[in-house]
């Protein structure tokens, strides 16, 4: 993967996942009002600070404030919250990530499992079965603990910190860890997702541009957290094909491992 062609953005992540406008919608909307709140304080404050200053001739007044102003306006601000919550979070919320297509409804299906400090990423190569995998074989050669022995393993794929899926699909990550709780994100799909340790946790996305981006961990998770990122390239059809092809080729677990 060509690293001078990563794609970051200046302010938010650049946005290719067709569910990334209903998010970046909320943290629009929550960003506004938290502007407009922080003036509103922060104005306020100062003029507390200058009416109510210590100047001769001025005692303290112990009956404090006498109008329900500020009642109303944390009402109100309470109120604009709730609408927040229920009438923008939760039904996109509801619409993106309650209900993950099945193995077969996706046109993708990966696995990713996080380790200290690495992203594993599985494929199940031409025959789309998964070979069976098992903790007691993983070792420095075999990260993913891949049965070799296994028919359906044969054709198998798997990379570290290399991820590629094509545009225009959608994908499902059955996403798992090794070890700790890390966090598998991908900004500019507007992804992020805990890897638990004896969990597998679907996370599904579609793309509707091409490009590469970086993976990150999302989650504090020992000493190598900060190095703990990976890249993703969202190819054409033809361009996933052909890395599949050229992956597929230069695999050499099975030889090294037998
Ligand atoms: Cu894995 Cu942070």
């Amino acid at each position: 993967m060509d690293m001078d062609k990563v794609e970051y953005g200046w302010w938010l992540p650049v946005d290719v996942s067709t569910h990334g406008a209903q998010i970046d919608n909320i943290i629009s909307v929550l960003h506004w009002f938290m502007l407009v709140l922080f003036i509103g304080w922060g104005t306020f404050f100062l003029y507390t600070l200058i009416k109510f200053r210590a100047r001769p001739g001025h005692n303290a007044d112990y009956k404090g404030v006498t109008t329900h102003f500020s009642t109303y306006l944390e009402t109100a601000v309470a109120v604009f919250e709730v609408i927040v919550l229920v009438g923008l979070s939760i039904p996109v919320w509801a619409e993106v990530k309650s209900d993950p297509p099945t193995p077969t409804e996706a046109d993708v299906v990966v696995r990713v499992v996080g380790e200290q400090f690495a992203w594993n990423i599985h494929y199940p190569g031409p025959d789309g079965t998964f070979g069976k995998t098992d903790v007691a074989l993983v070792d420095q050669s075999n990260p993913l603990g891949i049965d070799w022995k296994d028919p359906a393993a044969g054709d198998d794929i798997t990379t570290v910190n290399q991820f590629h899926f094509p545009v225009n699909k959608q994908v499902l990550v059955n996403l798992t860890s090794k070890d700790v709780i890390h966090s598998f994100a991908l900004p500019s799909m507007r992804v992020k997702q805990d890897a638990i340790p004896g969990m597998t946790v679907p996370v599904w996305f579609e793309a509707k541009a091409t490009g590469q981006f970086e993976i990150a961990c999302a989650q504090l998770c020992g000493l190598g957290h900060y190095r703990m990122k990976g890249f993703y390239s969202i190819d054409t059809e033809e361009e996933y094909a052909a890395w599949l092809k050229e992956q597929a080729e230069s695999a050499s677990f099975e030889d090294d491992y037998y």
